[in-house]
C-alpha cells in the first residue's frame, strides 16, 4: 500500500462528520467528504438501493483523486462494504469491523443502529466471527436520527425515547452503530449507566493507528453534498464539533 494523501469519506448525510472528527483529531488527515443528503436516510432503504448509491458515491470520490475510501455510514457499511472492496482497487474501510472487534471482548453485547443496519445483522455476524461465544442482541432505534438532526441532544423527549428503546436491555457493552448515536452518548449513559459504549467511528480511527503514515496529513477538509450546502454547513458543525464553510453542491446524476 503506497502513501495516501487524500482520504475519501462518504455518508448518507452530515452524520459521517462524527467519523471525520476522529480522523482529524488523531491523524490530521486530508479529507474529501461526500454527504448524500438528497437521498438520506439510507437506514430505511433496501440493500440493493444502498449498494447502488454507495457505488455512485465511491465513483465520485475516486474521480476527485482519493487514495483510500472510508465508508462512514453504518447502514452503507453494513450493506455494501464487500461490494466496494471487490469493485475498487484502492483500500476501502468501513465502520462495522473495528467496533465489532472491540465488542467481541465482552460477554454480552447490544448493537443499536438503523433498521437497515440491524436487519442486515452485519455487526452480529462480525462479532461472532471474532468470538462465537459472545451473546449479541440488537435493537433498531430509528427515531434517534431525526432527534439528533433536530438538535434535541440534551432533551427530555430524547431521554424518554432512549428509555423506551433501551430500558431493560442487559449487556456489558453497546455498539453505537450509527453515525448519529455518539451525539446521544450522555443520554444513553443516563439510561444504561453501567454499560460500556463503543463508538464505531472512534473504533475505526483506533484501528487505523497502525496505518498512521497513510492517514497523516494537513487537516484539509473539502465537503460535497447532494442537497442544500447551507443546511449541510449548519448541521455539520454539530457533528464535527467546529464551524466550517465552503461546502460544494454536487449532482451525482
Ligand atoms: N448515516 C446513517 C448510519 O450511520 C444514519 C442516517 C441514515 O439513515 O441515513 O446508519
Amino acid at each position: 500500500m503506497g502513501r495516501c494523501v487524500l482520504i475519501g469519506v462518504f455518508d448518507s448525510g452530515v452524520g459521517g462528520l462524527s467519523v471525520v472528527k476522529h480522523l482529524l483529531d488523531r491523524f490530521n488527515s486530508d479529507i474529501i467528504y461526500l454527504g448524500d443528503t438528497a437521498r438520506l436516510p439510507y437506514g430505511t432503504k433496501s440493500k440493493d438501493t444502498i449498494i447502488k448509491y454507495s457505488i455512485q458515491n465511491a465513483n465520485f470520490l475516486i474521480k476527485q483523486g482519493i487514495d483510500a475510501l472510508i465508508v462512514a455510514c453504518n447502514s452503507a457499511s453494513a450493506a455494501s462494504i464487500d461490494v466496494l472492496k471487490e469493485k475498487f482497487d484502492i483500500p476501502v474501510f468501513g465502520v462495522i469491523e473495528p467496533a465489532s472487534k472491540k465488542a467481541a471482548r465482552f460477554e454480552k453485547v447490544c448493537v443499536i443502529g438503523t433498521t437497515t443496519t440491524v436487519e442486515s445483522k452485519a455487526y452480529l455476524k462480525k462479532i461472532k466471527q471474532f468470538n462465537d461465544k459472545c451473546v449479541v442482541v440488537q435493537k433498531a432505534c430509528p427515531l434517534f436520527v431525526p432527534l439528533v438532526e433536530e438538535g434535541w441532544i440534551d432533551d427530555e423527549i430524547t431521554l424518554l425515547v432512549a428509555k423506551r428503546y433501551l430500558e431493560g436491555i442487559e449487556c456489558d457493552a453497546m455498539i453505537l452503530g450509527c453515525t448519529h448515536y455518539p451525539l446521544l452518548r450522555s443520554v444513553i449513559e443516563k439510561v444504561l449507566p453501567d454499560v460500556y459504549l463503543i463508538d464505531s467511528g472512534e473504533s475505526l480511527a483506533e484501528l487505523l493507528e497502525d496505518k498512521r503514515e497513510i492517514f497523516e496529513g494537513n487537516g484539509e477538509l473539502i465537503c460535497y453534498t447532494t442537497d442544500s450546502a447551507d443546511k449541510f454547513s449548519k448541521l455539520g458543525s454539530m457533528f464535527l464539533g467546529k464551524r466550517f464553510n465552503g461546502v460544494k453542491l454536487v449532482d451525482l446524476g
